[in-house]
């Protein structure tokens, strides 16, 4: 599925992006990655290469990975839109609409990661509307079921360099945040009934007085 999902980008002519790319870039990582990472949309690096992140901001995203004990093949590195806006603009709120519900989405429930990391606010207001980046970053919350982390762009990070501690803070987090998700979603230990009844055991009728 995801795949296909990646091979229907490169043909798409669903919003006006299509204009100006040079490749579309799907998102790439392992079908079972337990981490989805989610940025904006790809820049002029990744939109000659057909690849997420392979900018500067892909090469400080590859160091906070790290710092979070993960390296790119670990996870999968996605977008809220899959082609360059020009000059590398805010992507319009038709165009995330359009790319969301046609890739996007179909994305996430493919790989139904564990986690998902949004970078950026645009990500970010996908799952957490109305919320402020700089007040929620780093706070894992539970949408529809999935863990959601939000967390600054890298690209923030790059322009102002007092951002760069609390990107590193907020991975350095994300095995603790992983781990803990992993606990809860395991398979709770199959209880040994008793093998003859306790003399502690209270009749049944006494219970149903209650
Ligand atoms: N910024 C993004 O949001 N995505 C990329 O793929 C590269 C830079």
């Amino acid at each position: 599925m995801l795949q296909l999902l990646a091979e229907a980008t490169t043909t798409c002519r669903l919003c006006g992006l299509h204009r100006g790319r040079t490749h579309a870039v799907p998102g790439e990582g392992p079908p079972d990655a337990k981490i989805m990472l989610i940025g904006e949309g790809p820049g002029f690096h990744e939109d000659r290469q057909g690849r997420p992140f392979v900018g500067p901001s892909g090469q400080f995203l590859e160091e906070l990975l790290a710092l979070a004990g993960l390296q790119r093949s670990d996870v999968f590195i996605g977008n809220v839109v899959k082609c360059r806006p020009p000059q590398n603009r805010d992507p319009l709120p038709d165009e995330i609409a359009t790319c969301t519900q046609t890739y996007l989405d179909q994305q996430i429930a493919a790989l139904n990661p564990l986690v998902i990391v949004t970078l950026g606010r645009f990500s970010m207001t996908l799952f957490l509307p109305g919320e402020k980046i700089s007040r929620i970053h780093g706070q894992p919350r539970t949408v529809e079921g999935r863990l959601i982390v939000p967390m600054l762009h890298p690209a923030a990070a790059l322009h102002q360099p007092q951002n760069r501690p609390l990107l590193q803070a907020d991975f350095q987090r994300l095995p603790a945040i992983l781990a803990q998700v992993e606990h809860e979603q395991a398979p709770a230990p199959v209880a040994t009934p008793p093998a003859t009844k306790r003399p502690e055991d209270p009749p049944l009728q006494q219970l149903s007085l209650f």
